[in-house]
């Protein structure tokens, strides 16, 4: 599945300059290449998946000033024609507007479905897009490069595609992988820090979820990774990709095993709807957070130790991450508020809410029996005012 050339999650990994993660989905199995200096080559890997050499580069008012010219330079080095389309920067670009447009002008370039076309941005970018690719001509070929540590190491694996509806986020969306994701070390370098630690909670994530020794070399090696030093940050985003890849391909469409990536997710969601999903808290915030309070949750139900639940904590504390109540946004929340948040959440199944909750670090489970009864008393004893 993958030819990574980590041995073990938890050694200290012997990460070469470029490393490649394979997502195992039969006819539409695709690779993730992560490594420095990927941005500046891109033509090269590039090339060879299309079908004539056309391209279009779809990407964000502030990504295009740090990055465009690069990408631009690397197709015009393969003598690859191309066309930008820039949007504005930011989550309320996700919308049913933006997508028409892009839509549009995506048909007055003449793109054909065999043609592949660019995203090159974070999230918002890589899901506005891989939406559009969904649905124009009924299905057109999309590369992910993500430019931020949050869509290298999650939204940009997976296929999950989305555009925000006025009752919610991601709600109208579709599965839709693409053909190739580049995850360039290099781009990282231009992230506010505090954007990049909002990444690194998805990266804790996948060590909490189900890879105690990965939680350990994290615990050991987060400084390096923040720090942005190569070999560290190129071995965590490699492994992250490594558990998601291997996730998706046995459960690409969630029938299962797949929501255990929404580990931290229906706590941190109720909190991001409450400040508006917005400055106050970035979403990996939000998920840092959810996390803590999964698995200070799943100690208080008597099923995981309350000790793996404080090394969870002390460790997005120790990255800049919030990891109580008092540190989200401006600390008042309501819990008749939390719940109904909570409630409100798109993993809602039959009326029923659904948590990820651990019995350990490294072993993470779906549950469906959590009442809101039962998450009053925890949410007051966490902070939360009645
Ligand atoms: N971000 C969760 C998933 O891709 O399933």
């Amino acid at each position: 599945m993958t030819n990574l050339e980590f041995t073990s999650s938890s050694q200290q990994p012997n990460a070469q300059a470029r490393d490649t993660v394979r997502v195992d989905l039969g006819a539409r199995s695709y690779d993730i290449l992560i490594g420095a200096d990927l941005l500046r080559q891109a033509g090269s890997y590039i090339a060879p998946l299309l079908p004539r050499p056309k391209t279009v580069i779809v990407t964000d008012t502030n990504v295009a000033e740090a990055h465009l010219k690069t990408l631009q330079s690397a197709l015009d080095g393969a003598g690859i024609d191309h066309a930008s389309y820039l949007v504005p920067a930011g989550e309320a670009s996700k919308n049913l507007s933006q997508l028409e447009k892009l839509c549009d002008w995506l048909l007055s370039q003449k793109i054909e479905r065999e043609d592949c076309i660019l995203a090159l941005g974070g999230g918002v970018i890589g899901d506005l897009t891989g939406f559009a690719a969904s649905i124009l001509r009924r299905g057109t070929r999309f590369i992910q490069i993500p430019t931020t540590l949050l869509a290298q190491v999650d939204s940009s694996i997976g296929g999950k595609t989305a555009v925000n509806a006025s009752l919610g986020k991601n709600l109208i969306g579709a599965f839709h992988q693409p053909d190739l994701v580049l995850a360039d070390m290099d781009v990282l370098k231009t992230l506010p820090p505090r954007e990049l630690r909002a990444g690194y909670a998805e990266i804790v994530k996948y060590g909490a979820l189900s890879d105690l020794g990965f939680f350990d070399w994290l615990e050991a090696n987060g400084e390096k990774v923040l720090a942005l030093d190569t070999q560290s940050v190129a071995y965590a985003v490699a492994q992250s990709c490594r558990a998601k890849a291997a996730i998706v391909a046995r459960d690409e469409r969630e029938a299962g095993e797949r929501a255990l990536l929404n580990l931290g997710h229906t706590f941190g969601h109720a909190f991001e709807k409450i400040t508006g999903y917005g400055e106050a808290l970035l979403h990996g915030e939000a998920v840092a957070y959810g996390m803590v309070l999964a698995f200070a949750f799943s100690a208080h139900r008597g099923e995981c130790d309350p000790q793996d639940a404080q090394r969870l904590r002390a460790h997005l504390e120790a990255c800049g991450l919030p990891a109580s109540m008092a540190q989200v946004g401006n600390g008042v929340f309501g819990v008749d508020a939390l719940l109904d948040a909570m409630g409100q959440d798109k993993k809602v199944k039959a009326g029923k809410m659904r948590f990820i909750l651990a019995r350990a670090l490294g072993d993470t489970y779906i549950a469906d029996d959590v009442s809101a009864q039962a998450l009053h008393p925890f949410l007051i004893a966490q902070g939360a005012h009645a």
